[in-house]
């Protein structure tokens, strides 16, 4: 079975209050968060093709960003899944059912190789793929419900949340990118589950979970950040240069 990327690019990510989405803002001197993103992968598994998933109106993408000679395109949806779903329904004309599929966000620029390949290994000997991930190291608060909570400090205005309770954090993983699945599998479980609830399902394995299946969790480098805030954007800055220091 072959080896394919799909890249879901097709976010406006408003959360970065930018001019621009995210993936175009720059990254590194000479380059943005799609190329440096694209660049790594490439490097980890030069034999690998690429499902780029963009939005349809996209006015910053160059193809000259895409270090693949040829690839494959498909138009974004309004939700992540639904860009994914895409990518699946534009990869399935070219790849067969057990090809393996990376799916991977293109705002983790800072995805280690050495992670890809262990995911690879053991996406290879799993029958219901693997993801990347790292188990919580915080102490994990659930907030009260908005009428819940008090007021704090002087002005009326103020509403934070206050804490309902502490969760246990002894089992709980961050889910990162890539998450890596055979086509197949991947595509049916995550249209039967965007049928059901698609508010669940903010990332591959929830798909599959959805489906009675467990993936497994690699565990990964902390430092696998997914760019949505300004300040993600610095620390990614930080976290490139030093590698190359
Ligand atoms: O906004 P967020 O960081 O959650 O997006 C995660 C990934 O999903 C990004 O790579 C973004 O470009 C992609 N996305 C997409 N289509 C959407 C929304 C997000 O491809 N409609």
């Amino acid at each position: 079975p072959r080896l394919w990327y799909l890249v879901p690019a097709a976010g406006v990510g408003s959360r970065m209050q930018a001019d621009r989405p995210k993936q175009y803002l720059e990254l590194s001197p000479g380059g943005c968060v799609l190329e440096a993103t694209l660049a790594t992968l490439k490097r980890a598994l030069p034999e690998a093709g690429l499902c780029l998933v963009l939005g349809a109106d996209d006015d910053y993408f160059s193809p000259s960003m895409v270090p693949w000679q040829d690839w494959l395109r498909a138009d974004g949806g309004s939700e992540r899944a639904d860009s994914v779903l895409a990518g699946l329904d534009c990869l399935s004309r070219h790849a067969h059912d057990d090809d393996l599929v990376l799916v991977h966000d293109v705002a983790r620029p800072c995805v280690r190789e050495a992670d890809i390949h262990a995911l690879v290994a053991t996406a290879r000997r799993s029958a219901d793929g693997a993801i990347l991930a790292a188990p919580a190291s915080d102490t994990m608060k659930r907030a009260a419900p908005a009428g819940d909570s008090r007021p704090h400090g002087d002005g009326d205005e103020e509403r934070a949340p206050s804490i309902a309770h502490t969760e246990s954090r002894v089992g709980l993983w961050h889910a990162f990118t890539p998450q890596a699945f055979p086509l197949g599998l991947l595509r049916r479980a995550l249209r039967e589950a965007l049928g059901e609830n698609p508010a669940l399902i903010t990332d591959e394995a929830s798909a599959l979970e959805a489906c009675g299946r467990a993936p497994v969790l690699v565990a990964a480098a902390r430092d696998n950040l997914k760019i949505t805030h300004p300040e993600d954007l610095a620390m990614a800055r930080l976290l490139l240069a030093a590698r190359e220091a």
